[in-house]
């Protein structure tokens, strides 16, 4: 070879691998990507190459490919083209959601220690792939560039909540939100399907929680206003309609927590059977958003059962380890005015009805434990006052929260999520100030999403387990629309999907930033609606 082809040579090397590395943008970022040289070129005709054990994520896998190359691959199994396995060895060092994912210029591999790991590759080699692919059919062949991903997840708890009480969805959407999660390898959807101003799942031994509780006449239009809409608002899922969800969403590896709550946010309930409630006087489901003044009378026993049959078809249903049960907000004003429930604090040596809550949640976290499976709740389940209106002295409060119980931070002193774990418990970040996407983006930007931690600065390295990960909220009192509902959305799920995934030292807001663009190119073309920062209503 003559020096000067040499030059050329490296040179063209060199740009080759600059040009893959520039087009390389996964969200979340990998732990590690390395680069080679060349590219993978994917054309019509590609197998796909996998076990048995593999069936669905093949499939999802061979959809999408079929989209953008007109034909879907066959899948085989055995030979040439996308392979993907499961080593079970491979869960040492990628425990049970990471994975390998290595394009070569004769195939592409994809190895995991289970399915979730090697469904998480995919989705790394979608962004692989132009915007426009699952979109539109390409005219040319695809090049891909040769490099190895190697990639775990730094949390397993990686959570978007959905409020469908205050404003109910439906199905589609909610299919499109667990779409944008799969590809964003978020593994948990908290679907709060109760609350004061709605009840939206079907619960076949109380048909009127659906009848009544799923119907309101009207609701408050704007926060701290007296305008009405003018318009009833309904809604509310079938069991079937939900077994038809749990399975979409199984099939892309996300999990559905579900959150019945109680003992407050009750009202929905209350209004379908009024003997549930501790007040007396709660006839109809509310319009109006805040705290509400009715809570479920748990001294009786009637009321407690009531909540376990509940629990029982949730249980039924959801095939999940974790019910949450809410447990946020509950106005004790209902408890101090109601002579049953002082009369049942008094028979039970419960000194404040912080007690009594307590008391209460640990009867559900028990029953919740025999099904096997584990509680969830926001943090005021722990009896911490994180409103500052109890002026209860903690030292006074004898319940104790029953260990096994998952707590939900949102509010308060972070120095409550380090004395949580130092006693015990596992928790889910999800401070109010940086994970709500109901609030604009005036109050919490993109940069501020992203930057989020869900450990706490100085929590001792010992504890870090305990943390699970984090969730965001999308809450939807003031959010009717779908729109705005997206609009709150995106793209701060994918700056929360980067915090639950992405080790600290991996994270860089800018090369964030720049990798949005393919994902806004997505989002404009599947019809999403998101915030751009240059939009001038915040
Ligand atoms: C909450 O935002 N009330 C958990």
């Amino acid at each position: 070879m003559k020096f000067s082809h040499f030059i050329i040579l490296i040179i063209a090397v060199n740009f080759n691998s600059a040009f893959a590395q520039e087009n390389v943008q996964i969200i979340p970022q990998p732990s590690q990507i390395e680069y080679g040289q060349g590219s993978f070129s994917l054309e019509k005709g590609v197998n796909i190459i996998a076990p048995q054990a593999l069936e669905n994520e093949a499939e999802f896998l061979a959809d999408i490919l079929g989209k953008g190359l007109g034909i879907k691959p066959e899948i085989l199994p055995e030979g040439k083209g996308i392979e993907m396995e499961i080593e079970p060895d491979l869960h040492k060092h990628l425990g049970k959601e990471g994975y390998v994912l290595e394009v070569g210029l004769s195939g592409i591999s994809i190895n995991a220690a289970t399915s979730s790991g090697v469904f998480y590759g995919i989705q790394s080699l979608r962004q692989l792939l132009p915007s426009a692919f699952e979109f539109t059919q390409q005219k040319e062949k695809i090049e891909i560039p040769i490099l190895t991903v190697t990639d775990v997840p730094r949390f397993p708890w990686r959570a978007f909540m959905l409020d469908e009480s205050r404003h109910f969805k439906g199905s589609r959407e909610v299919k499109k939100l667990l779409d944008q999660m799969a590809l964003l390898k978020m593994n948990t959807f908290h679907w709060h399907l109760t609350d004061d101003q709605g009840w939206r799942i079907e619960i076949k031994k109380y048909p009127r929680l659906t009848e009544i509780g799923s119907k309101r006449k009207d609701t408050q239009a704007s926060r701290k206003s007296e305008k009405r809409t003018g318009e009833p608002h309904e809604g509310f899922y079938t069991q079937e309609q939900i077994k038809e969800i749990i399975d979409y969403a199984k099939l892309r590896h996300i999990t559905i927590v579900p959150e019945i709550e109680m003992p407050g946010h009750a009202m929905a309930a209350v209004a379908a059977y009024p003997w549930l409630g501790s007040l007396g006087t709660t006839t109809e489901v509310p319009v109006v958003f805040g705290k509400m003044d009715d809570s479920f009378n748990i001294a009786d026993p009637n009321v407690v059962q009531f909540l376990k049959d509940v629990l029982d078809e949730v249980f039924a249903l959801f095939p999940g380890n974790v019910v949450h049960i809410g447990g946020d907000e509950v106005n004790f004003k209902a408890w101090e005015e109601s002579e049953s429930a002082q009369r049942f604090m008094k028979q039970n040596d419960l000194e404040s009805e912080v007690d009594l809550q307590i008391f209460f949640t640990n009867q559900m976290s028990n029953y919740i434990d025999k099904a096997g499976k584990r509680m969830m709740g926001w943090n005021e389940i722990l009896g911490d006052d994180i409103h500052e209106e109890r002026q209860q002295d903690p030292e006074l409060i004898k319940q104790k929260l029953a260990k096994s119980a998952i707590v939900h931070f949102w509010k308060g002193d972070l120095n409550l999520i380090n004395r949580a774990v130092q006693e015990g418990y596992d928790v889910v970040n999800s401070n109010h100030w940086d994970t709500y996407l109901d609030y604009t983006y005036e109050r919490t930007p993109l940069s501020k999403s992203y930057a989020f931690d869900p450990v706490p600065d100085g929590l001792e390295s010992k504890y870090h387990s305990r943390i699970l990960g984090t969730g965001t909220q999308m809450w939807s009192e003031w959010i009717p629309s779908v729109a705005e509902m997206e609009r709150q959305i995106f793209p701060r799920l994918a700056a929360y999907a980067e915090v639950g995934w992405t080790p600290v030292k991996k994270k860089n807001f800018e090369r964030f930033q720049a990798s949005l663009e393919k994902l806004q190119q997505r989002w404009t073309l599947q019809g999403i609606n998101f915030y751009k920062e240059t939009d001038d209503t915040k």
